[in-house]
């Protein structure tokens, strides 16, 4: 069955700046992980309000790409970044839902951040296949999900899946109403004949 997709006309209410008072705070939840020069790819942006800010923590020599599977999401994201003076570090892509075809960036990426986004999506397995496959080896993956919308037991599939694709956890940061890990680009992927939780070396 196809999953439900957020409308884009959400879209423009998710990036209201009202939204950092009575949630999240961005630049407070995305500064620890971010340098100048990364490289950052961002799954399910919707119209941009952590691309903004992940743009300016990675300053005019970082980029962000964001990848979504609704034009008009992407099109209120380059209205605003524009605005913001900070369209030029900022690539939209627009993707099919199955696969958001990221070979290009195969070991280049250093941060990936979703939020509220890969419930949507039609495979957790694909998804993080994909971001695992873009990531540095030693990269980081900032994953969150709404906890009204993703109940935990769901939320732990979706990290196992992470697991599967080679991502480790590392810690559960406090993010609030949502479940969040960050999971670390391993150097291999957990194969189905080995014992449960062990590693190819
Ligand atoms: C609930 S919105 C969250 C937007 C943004 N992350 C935020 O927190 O404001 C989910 C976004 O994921 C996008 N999305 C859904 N399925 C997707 C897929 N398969 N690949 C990429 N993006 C997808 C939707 O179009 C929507 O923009």
């Amino acid at each position: 069955m196809a999953k439900h997709v957020c409308p884009w006309w959400i879209g423009s209410l998710l990036a209201s700046p009202i939204r950092r008072w009575i949630a999240e705070n961005p630049e407070q939840l995305l500064a620890p992980y971010l340098r100048e020069g990364m490289t950052v790819l961002e799954p399910g942006p919707g119209m941009g309000f952590f691309t903004l800010p992940l743009a300016r923590l990675v300053g005019p020599a970082g980029r962000v790409i964001a990848v979504d599977i609704q034009a008009k999401m992407l099109a209120g994201l380059r209205r605003r970044a524009i605005k913001a003076g900070l369209a030029e570090r900022i690539e939209t892509r627009l993707a099919r839902p199955e696969r958001m075809g990221l070979d290009d960036l195969e070991g280049t990426v250093d941060f990936v951040f979703t939020f509220a986004a890969v419930h949507e999506m039609p495979s957790a397995e694909t998804f993080f296949d994909e971001a695992a496959n873009a990531l540095k080896p030693g990269g980081l993956l900032f994953f969150a999900e709404p906890s009204g919308h993703v109940k935990t037991d769901e939320f732990q599939r979706e990290v196992q899946a992470a697991e599967m694709a080679g991502l480790q956890v590392l810690n559960h940061p406090t993010v609030r109403r949502s479940h969040a890990v960050i999971l670390r680009k391993i150097d291999a992927k957990i194969t189905c004949n080995e014992p449960s939780g062990s590693l190819k070396a």
